[in-house]
């Protein structure tokens, strides 16, 4: 078995030898995030056919065209304001985002001229290569190293995934040692006080980050979208289950390749939007990925709203599929659309004031965080959409769902 940087393994068996067994997410963070040797702070992440997988940005360049036109559906929805933000997080080598401007600036030269890009990336060798792949949107693109105030949307592809989780079950947690030369789990009893999966006692798995991170978004996002892109479950579907991957193969366990290897975890959508509701976030739709981009194409090939149709090239429609099909990408990714402070533009692109705050009863909350996210009856698959949130072409479905059931208010 082949274990990894030898550099960042010092460091990691450094901090155990010194400390005792630290926490997964910790080994997450090291692993991935160390400063000089972390697989993706060091710039050593590969993504794409020569890379260690692939993600629906590496598929080519129709997935950025086809947010585009869910973005641009969007920017008309809040009344085509100026200086709109997209803020993407999780930005790679800035592909998405160069898929995006350039797809805005030759199909929806009015959206583009309204646009700005912004990047939060807190990695420089990320940040270098992003701003050589942008060259050409110099004017159009600025970076932050940390989520600022925003007006407009932010998306994020697997960037949930990527955050580092630690493994609790009940009062129990799985933290990391060492023992000789290799690295393993040992089973802790929580200290008292310490915060505990409200999993059941089956599964282990605690992403303090991500509700951090919604409580983030959900803090400096002023009005508009948050688009989170990503593979995971709903809270009755939900196994807990670290993935490491190389060169498109699996590995069998996370002390395989550390700092040469991905690490991630399914998302537990169902605790996201608890946490999202909690901080007075609306779920504008939640669907897998194929019904999310079959909706917006049927706005492109219907002659919709959205502009022009999709290029009709082999390519194009090799992409189509590998991002439609369901044993491809199309049902293993799912897409939740939250919204805040969303209102109809009224004539002469004004707004009417915000629609009240949408915030769930605790009560309500603490039943909803116990059910899985409620299903509209078609298609297949799980999705969910609030009552009275208007459904964005992403989330158009073949039929009026005939069985909208809501959270009970
Ligand atoms: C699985 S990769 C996804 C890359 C790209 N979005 C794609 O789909 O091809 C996850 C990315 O999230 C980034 N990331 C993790 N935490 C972050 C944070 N707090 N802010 C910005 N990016 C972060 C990582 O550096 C990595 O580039």
């Amino acid at each position: 078995m082949k274990l990894g940087n030898p550099d960042l393994i010092r460091c990691i068996r450094a901090e155990i030898d010194k400390q005792g067994p630290i926490s997964f997410a910790r080994f997450m963070h090291q692993a991935l995030y160390h400063p000089e040797h972390g697989y993706y702070s060091s710039g050593r992440c590969a993504i794409g056919r020569t890379g260690d997988y692939f993600t629906n940005v590496s598929v080519g360049p129709l997935y950025g065209q086809l947010l585009t036109a869910q973005f641009v559906e969007i920017w008309e929805q809040l009344g085509k304001i100026d200086n709109f933000m997209i803020v993407e997080q999780g930005a790679h080598d800035g592909q998405f985002a160069r898929d995006v401007l350039e797809s805005a600036q030759k199909r929806a030269p009015e959206f583009f001229a309204a646009l700005r890009y912004r990047i939060v990336e807190p990695f420089p060798v990320l940040q270098e290569r992003q701003s050589r792949m942008l060259e050409q949107f110099r004017d159009k693109v600025e970076w932050r190293d940390s989520l600022q105030p925003f007006l407009g949307i932010h998306f994020s592809n697997e960037l949930l995934d990527a955050l580092p989780v630690r493994l609790t079950s009940g009062e129990m947690e799985k933290l990391v040692d060492v023992e000789g030369d290799n690295f393993l789990f040992v089973e802790r009893a929580l200290s008292q006080g310490a915060a505990a999966s409200k999993l059941p006692s089956d599964r282990w798995a605690f992403n303090q980050p991500a509700l951090e991170w919604v409580d983030d978004v959900a803090a400096k996002l002023q009005r508009g979208y948050i688009i989170a892109i990503d593979y995971g479950r709903l809270a009755d579907e939900f196994q807990a289950r670290v993935q490491v991957r190389a060169q498109h193969r699996n590995l069998d366990s996370p002390f395989e390749q550390i700092g040469y290897a991905d690490i991630t975890m399914h998302v537990d959508w169902s605790s996201i939007v608890e946490r999202a509701r909690a901080n007075g976030l609306r779920v504008a739709g939640f669907t897998d990925q194929h019904h999310f981009l079959t909706g917006i194409i049927a706005e492109l090939t219907e002659g919709g709203s959205l502009g022009p149709s999709l290029p009709d090239s082999p390519e194009t429609k090799r992409e189509l599929q590998t991002l439609l099909h369901p044993e491809m990408l199309g049902r293993a990714f799912q897409v939740l659309a939250l919204e805040k402070n969303v209102a109809e533009p009224v004539k002469g692109g004004q707004l009417l004031k915000p629609k009240a705050d949408s915030a769930v009863e605790r009560s309500d909350r603490r039943r909803w965080a116990t059910q899985p996210i409620r299903r509209i009856g078609c298609p297949p698959g799980a999705e969910w959409v609030d009552a009275e949130v208007r459904r964005l072409a992403g989330f158009k479905f073949e039929r009026e769902p005939r069985d909208v059931r809501t959270v009970p208010r």
